[in-house]
């Protein structure tokens, strides 16, 4: 579950943030699309998680706050991004609070990309 929360969820999770920072709208969609597939697979790799189905809570947790950033996403608005984009991290954070590790908090991404995506670049 970690490896796939840092390999799969989190990377994801920033690139939205600093592509949306950059005004690269396409690649905030494309990465918001992969942040949903990688939840999806999430849930089959774990379907069951402290008795509780896992795809079920990850979807009631994280449904709404993805569906919001899509409009502000498709709708280019800065601001109801950043709502948006708090509210999802707010979802990260409860569930780890649920399963006993409130200790990783997630929140918006600080200091310089240790990427090698150029972000500012808008390509098709
Ligand atoms: C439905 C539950 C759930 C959601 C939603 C969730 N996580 Fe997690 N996350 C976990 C659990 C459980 C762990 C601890 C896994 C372990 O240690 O086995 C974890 C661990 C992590 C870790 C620590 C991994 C490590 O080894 O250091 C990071 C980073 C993380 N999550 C990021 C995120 C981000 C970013 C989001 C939101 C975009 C998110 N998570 C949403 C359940 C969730």
């Amino acid at each position: 579950m970690s490896d796939m929360m840092i390999g799969t969820i989190q990377p994801r999770h920033e690139r939205i943030w600093r592509a949306e920072q950059a005004g690269n709208w396409n690649l905030a969609d494309y990465e918001l699309g992969n942040l949903r597939g990688a939840f999806g697979r999430l849930g089959r790799a774990h379907p069951m998680e402290e008795g509780t189905p896992f795809p079920d809570m990850i979807e009631s947790v994280i449904q709404k706050p993805l569906g919001d950033l899509k409009d502000a996403i498709d709708r280019r608005d800065d601001a109801d991004f950043g709502k948006a984009y708090d509210e999802l991290s707010d979802a990260c954070n409860s569930c780890h609070q649920a399963l006993n590790h409130g200790t990783i908090v997630i929140g918006r991404p600080a200091g310089p990309s240790q990427t090698d995506l150029i972000f500012d670049k808008a390509g098709r």
